[in-house]
């Protein structure tokens, strides 16, 4: 197969889809891989590191999208890169269409295949290709937050773990998965007073084990998260319902509630934000001002330490990758649920039903149109 890595283009990021060592994988395999030049810059991996792998560069966006069959990227294509999109092409990245329409539209009208990474999909419901970048976004937010709390950032100017004789800063998290774990973890081991919360009690049984005692587990209910963000400092959104737009949990009435200067992380902002203030903002500009709570809501945290989250996101996509090589999407699709799982547009038809309900759009079941392919 001819894949082509092309070059992010969103604002701040620096991630890129495949590493020199993952073009050398499917290299041996009898792939033939192309690579914008420079492509790999912003995570560390030059042009002469993709060319000693035995993959070919290409000079412009344009070229790349013109000769891959499956392209392979981290974010979603942005405007300037929906005319690039081929029919029948198979782009295999992040695309999050619930929560973009224009998007969705576009890719329905380019008719490729799109793979979303965020709903491949493991019996056990987890997302693999999801977690490692939850991962990096859940210890991200409590640093970003504990940043953004010190006063000549606009915050509060307290320190998140205290001294000895004055109280660690406040600390909530809303959602225990993986992102709100790995906030919760950081935040506990700066010295910070900690409460999680999910509406998953199973869930909060197991992370009221493994935590240490400065991390609380509370039921997440409207009425808890009223009192709690009372005398929040920091409160990190990390909800998640698959695939679809996340739910309003502090409502913009709540926020005269608050501390001035307390912090809100809304790491959820790329499913819609579980905030109603959110708004999707850029590492060139992270926070705004609502009510005096600053807020934090970058869609694509990863892209800021583009090292870690490359290396971390291409160690889970590329077995899949190399699947979706080897035998095509078709029958990789057909041979592995979890792939399936990640259809979402094929040809123009919506085959992800929560995307097709969130914009009122006619949904195609998978399954007959794989079968109808057969
Ligand atoms: N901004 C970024 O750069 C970035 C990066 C990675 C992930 N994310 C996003 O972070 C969010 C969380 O991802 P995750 O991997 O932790 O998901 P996850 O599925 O592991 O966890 C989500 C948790 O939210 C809980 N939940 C659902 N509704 C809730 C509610 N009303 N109150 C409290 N908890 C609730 C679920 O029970 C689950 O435990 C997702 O929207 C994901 O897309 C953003």
């Amino acid at each position: 197969m001819i894949i082509g890595v092309p070059k992010e283009i969103k604002n701040n990021e620096n991630r890129v889809a495949l590493t020199p060592g993952g073009a050398k994988e499917l290299i041996k395999r009898g792939h033939t891989v192309y690579v914008q030049s420079t492509a790999g810059i912003g995570s560390g991996f030059s042009d002469e590191e993709y060319v000693a792998a035995g993959a070919q560069l290409l000079p412009t966006i344009e070229e790349t999208y013109a000769i891959a069959e499956m392209i392979m990227k981290v974010k979603e294509p942005i405007e300037a890169e929906y005319s690039l999109i081929k029919k029948d092409q198979l782009l295999f990245t992040y695309f999050h269409f619930a929560s973009y329409e224009p998007l969705t539209r576009a890719m329905i009208e380019q008719k490729p295949v799109c793979l979303a990474y965020e709903t491949v999909e493991r019996a056990d419901r987890s997302l693999p290709l999801l977690i490692p970048m939850s991962e990096v976004a859940g210890r991200m937010a409590t640093q970003e937050g504990a940043k953004y709390l010190e006063k000549p950032m606009g915050g509060r100017g307290i320190l998140l773990g205290g001294v000895p004789g004055v109280k660690p800063a406040k600390v909530i998290v809303i959602g225990g998965g993986i992102v709100g774990t790995q906030a919760t973890k950081i935040a506990a081991g700066m010295g910070a007073d900690v409460t999680i919360m999910d509406i998953d009690l199973y869930r909060l049984r197991q992370l009221d084990d493994i935590m240490p005692a400065n991390v609380k587990t509370m039921v997440s209910s409207e009425h808890n998260i009223r009192e709690e963000i009372k005398d929040a400092d920091m409160v990190v959104g990390a909800v998640l319902i698959p695939g679809a737009k996340a739910p309003h949990l502090i409502t913009k009435d709540m926020l005269s509630s608050m501390r001035d200067g307390a912090v809100l992380v809304d790491v959820a902002v790329d499913q819609g934000g579980c905030f109603e203030t959110t708004k999707p903002t850029t590492h060139a500009e992270p926070v705004f001002e609502v009510d005096g709570v600053m807020h934090y809501c970058v869609a694509n945290m990863p892209g800021a330490v583009p090292y870690t989250s490359t290396l971390a996101l291409t160690n889970a996509t590329l077995p899949y990758a190399i699947q979706l090589a080897d035998k095509g999407w078709e029958a990789a699709c057909r041979d592995n649920e979890e792939l399936k799982k990640g259809l979402n547009i094929i040809g123009g038809e919506v085959v992800y039903k929560a995307v097709a309900d969130a914009f009122d759009l006619e949904y195609k079941n998978v399954e007959d149109f794989l079968l109808a392919k057969a």
